[in-house]
């Protein structure tokens, strides 16, 4: 097992050499809302639009390698998940996804019926629920948030479960706090009442394992371009629920979900971001991370246990560089011996500038870092910052240096000292 070489990560990302017009080095620390890709990925667009373009289903070459491409992104995307074969569905992105599931999972729902949403969640996981419950007479129910640490009240949950619960839609981790929230106790305790899960992957996939098939989720969803792919949404189902909900297709397609001409060439570039990972476990992975699984899944699974080694080392580096600057305050896990319950997105305020003011400073010394609430507007709204601005998200990927989290630190550092 090689040590984790972030230079030959990076070197695998052509658009990490940009600068700023002075000639100074972008950092970029806003992956949370979106990561750069790796030149492979850029390969396999053109690939598919030089030898590749045309729609499925033809009884000529270019289609069959069309056909060939489409196969091989389920079969990554299956990969990356651990999810059985033809389980994963491909979208526009997560949020229209999500409102596709929402409205077939109406079928079999009346009213009075019970959804289980939580404060914690990307509004993508929140509105399409919210939306249902309007048009068909349901009782939304939310999982209020601790907002001392920005975790789930547990207790919470489990008195909002009864009979009449029917689906339990959560976040696995957040976007705007980072919280890991416990996904397999939530699905188990949604299972004990007979509700369907949705669970909200997309901050969770680019950090750790996601295993469907260890979790038993019914539902989840992720978006590849969080996880250095491009612009496209997952969505894994139970074989069996997605043959029973899938509706909204036009004749005669034979797919329940995917539904028109898809992004083609995003699926191509898909299957290369997944490799991409892969190739981080064939190359830094512990070997015995790859267990139980094997082949790519196997790297896959170790590719992502060491990158959030990798990131851990970075957060601890960030809180403990923001403990030093007067005025900081982390929104979220703080406790170093709780970082295996947070993902490498750290969020903050400041007492010397609004959010908005210190990513514009940051920005100004290529650091790029996002500021509000991130379509996360309930827990921002929770945490009182709903006036204030949101908060200051930094995102640390599996690209990002301690290099960057220090000029991050020093350039907040000179913001701190230049209001004083
Ligand atoms: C946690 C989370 N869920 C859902 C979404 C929405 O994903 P998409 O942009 O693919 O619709 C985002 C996007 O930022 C997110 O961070």
């Amino acid at each position: 097992m090689k040590p984790y070489d972030v230079a030959a990560i990076r070197a695998r990302f052509p658009s990490l050499a940009n600068t700023l017009p002075d000639g100074r080095p972008i950092a970029f620390l806003d992956g949370p809302a979106g990561t750069q890709v790796p030149q492979s990925v850029i390969d396999a667009y053109a690939d598919f639009f030089l030898r590749a373009n045309a729609n499925n289903g033809g009884l000529f070459s270019t289609s069959r390698a069309q056909g060939e491409g489409e196969d091989a992104a389920h079969r990554a995307a299956e990969d990356l998940l651990n999810a059985p074969k033809e389980s994963v569905k491909f979208g526009a992105n997560m949020s229209t996804l999500n409102f596709q599931l929402s409205r077939s999972l109406a079928r079999e729902l009346k009213a009075g019926d019970e959804v289980i949403v939580t404060q914690l969640d990307h509004d993508a996981n929140y509105s399409p629920w919210r939306l249902l419950a309007e048009d068909h007479g349901l009782v939304l129910k939310t999982i209020r948030l601790n907002a001392a640490d920005g975790t789930l009240d547990m207790e919470h949950y489990a008195s909002l479960l009864g009979p009449r619960t029917k689906i339990v839609a959560t976040g696995m981790s957040s976007n705007a706090l980072g919280t890991i929230n416990p996904t397999k106790k939530i699905v188990e305790a949604a299972h004990a009442v007979g509700a369907l899960t949705v669970l909200d992957a997309v901050c969770s996939a680019p950090h750790y394992p996601v295993d469907v098939q260890a979790l038993d989720t019914d539902f989840l969803l992720c978006s590849p371009y969080k996880f250095y792919g491009p612009h496209a949404g997952l969505l894994y189902g139970k074989l069996p629920l997605l043959e029973r909900f899938g509706r909204y297709k036009v004749r005669p397609a034979h797919d329940l979900w995917e539904t028109g001409t898809p992004a083609f060439e995003a699926m191509a570039g898909v299957t290369a971001a997944i490799n991409h990972i892969a190739w981080i476990g064939a190359e830094f992975g512990d070997p015995a991370d790859q267990a139980p699984l094997s082949g790519r899944r196997g790297q896959l699974r170790a590719g992502l246990k060491a990158i959030t080694r990798y990131e851990t080392e970075l957060v601890r580096l960030l809180l403990d560089g923001v403990d030093q600057i007067s005025g900081v305050q982390v929104r979220g896990i703080t406790d170093r011996a709780r970082l295996n319950e947070r993902t490498s997105i750290v969020s903050f305020t400041m007492d010397f500038a609004t959010p908005d003011e210190a990513a514009e400073h940051l920005g100004n010394d290529g650091i790029q870092v996002w500021s509000g609430d991130f379509y996360a507007p309930n827990a921002i709204d929770a945490l009182g910052l709903t006036e204030k601005g949101g908060v200051l998200r930094t995102g640390l990927m599996s690209y990002n240096t301690a290099d960057e989290v220090q000029r991050l630190l020093t350039s907040l550092k000179a913001l701190a000292a230049s209001t004083r």
